[in-house]
């Protein structure tokens, strides 16, 4: 669009800065000749390379017509020029949150990045997620070699360990100042890079230069502006195995049914994408989705129906779907700050059975809650290969002075995404969208909410 006049407004996405990076990358020894012909597809990233958020042109179009550029992150990966000199810095990992396929992945990739492209010799584990920076519960620091990290990728769960919530933030940086740590890692969902940015905010306060950089953690995969957090595609793995044994259990036996209660606080894509893998889910229930029990096309009606004409039924449900029904229990908190759930699972059950033992009719219900398992285990393959790629990518970042930012994927590009803009809100199964849209053609399930 050659003749569209754009008006200058202040990017959005911006990524804060440490200063000018002025120390010549070490990657160019490696990678090529300072004279290589460099561009947005090449080995070295410039910060003019931009990727666009959204990516339908109409929408594009509508924003050049009305003299504004479209949206767009700035795009990850190396930089010719660096903010830090490698030899001197001294990088710190932490890990909080709770646990996912992965975290050892991502520790390992970024230690093996660290020391071998840039030669960074100083790299610290900090144990027990933002604990670890508080002196009064004691916990060591973990010195962090290749040596140390080539095999824990094998594991799941966290080298460093992890913890939820957030600490006296001052008393934090202290820590990272008397440390003299010039990058910290900080590998965790929403309330870890809430943290993050209030360290940051702090550290600004006290002009210092360190660079603080977050890996997006979660297998409810919830984190606005990032089209895949790591470890969900391991964690909806094995939920399509346990929908299936949920799918053997209820074929097994006369007016079977399979309940499997998945994770998925607040946002239900592990339920979706499983039913969607496994493709035996008969009603899939995320909190996203109002639905109620009663009434002609409430869930027990329809799941009589079924039964009647099919003989078995399976019933996915994330463990933050229905949680209207417990809206007389008082509202608690866990450390970061998640809302407490009802147990939808177990009131779920007892709400089937209920129904049809007024009915005296015999049902077989099997109830899995595979809970931790899934996401206890090692990533699998391709979580793998994603682990290994936001590592690098992170290091990319911290090397060049970048900070307040969290490594994303979008439009199947590596971006940078300004942390603020990740936690501003959740990101949410639309039920208008392709995926929901899909569940409801593959598991024909209807509307089952009373005013829908
Ligand atoms: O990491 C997110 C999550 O897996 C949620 O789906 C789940 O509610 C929560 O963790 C449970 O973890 P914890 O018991 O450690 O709070």
């Amino acid at each position: 669009m050659p003749n569209a006049k754009k008006t200058k407004v202040q990017d959005p996405m911006a990524i804060q800065t440490l200063g000018d990076p002025r120390v010549k990358s070490p990657l160019l020894r490696i990678r090529g000749s300072e004279d290589d012909e460099y561009d947005c597809s090449g080995v070295f990233v410039e910060d003019a390379c931009r990727i666009l958020i959204d990516v339908e042109m109409a929408e594009v179009r509508n924003q050049w017509k009305n003299g504004h550029e479209p949206e767009s992150f700035e795009a990850a990966g190396p930089r010719r020029m660096i903010f830090f000199d490698p030899v001197k810095v001294k990088a710190a990992i932490l890990t909080a949150g709770g646990l996912c396929p992965g975290l050892n992945d991502v520790i390992r990739s970024l230690v093996l990045t660290m020391h071998f492209r840039y030669g960074v010799r100083n790299i610290f584990g900090i144990r027990y997620g933002y604990q670890g920076l508080v002196p009064r519960f004691g916990h060591d620091l973990i010195e962090l070699t290749p040596g140390y990290v080539s095999d824990i990728h094998q594991f799941g769960g966290s080298v460093l360990s992890s913890s939820r919530g957030m600490y006296d933030v001052p008393e934090m940086v202290d820590a990272l100042e008397r440390l003299n740590i010039s990058v910290l890692f900080t590998i965790g969902g929403d309330g870890t890079l809430r943290g993050a940015s209030r360290i940051v905010e702090e550290i600004g306060r006290r002009n210092l230069k360190i660079a603080v950089v977050g890996v997006p953690k979660t297998i409810d995969n919830d984190i606005n502006l990032v089209a895949r957090s790591f470890g969900f595609e391991t964690a909806v793995a094995t939920a399509a195995e346990v929908i299936k044994a949920a799918h053997t259990e209820a074929l097994g036996a006369p007016w079977g049914i399979g309940v499997v209660k998945l994770m998925g606080r607040e946002s239900g894509f592990i339920a979706a994408t499983a039913s969607l893998a496994q493709g035996e889910a008969n009603y899939v229930l995320i909190p996203e989705s109002d639905f109620d029990f009663d009434g002609p096309g409430g869930l027990l009606a329809e799941l009589e129906n079924r039964l009647k004409n099919r003989g078995h039924a399976v019933i996915v449900v994330a463990e933050g779907a229905g949680q209207k029904f417990f809206q007389s229990q008082p509202e608690a908190f866990d450390a970061s700050g998640n809302r407490k759930q009802g147990d939808i699972g177990r009131y779920l059950c007892d709400r089937v059975r209920e129904y049809f033992q007024a009915k005296n009719v015999e049902i077989n219900l099997k109830y899995m809650d595979p809970s931790y398992l899934i996401r206890s285990q090692p990533a699998n393959a391709t979580d793998r290969v994603y682990c290994g790629f936001l590592g690098q990518k992170a290091v990319h970042a911290a090397m060049a002075g970048k900070t307040n930012l969290v490594i994303g994927t979008w439009n199947n590009h590596y971006v940078h995404v300004p942390i603020p803009k990740a936690v501003a809100s959740r990101k949410k199964v639309h039920t208008d969208g392709v995926l929901w849209r899909s569940v409801l053609e593959a598991t024909g399930q209807p509307p089952l909410a009373a005013e829908a």
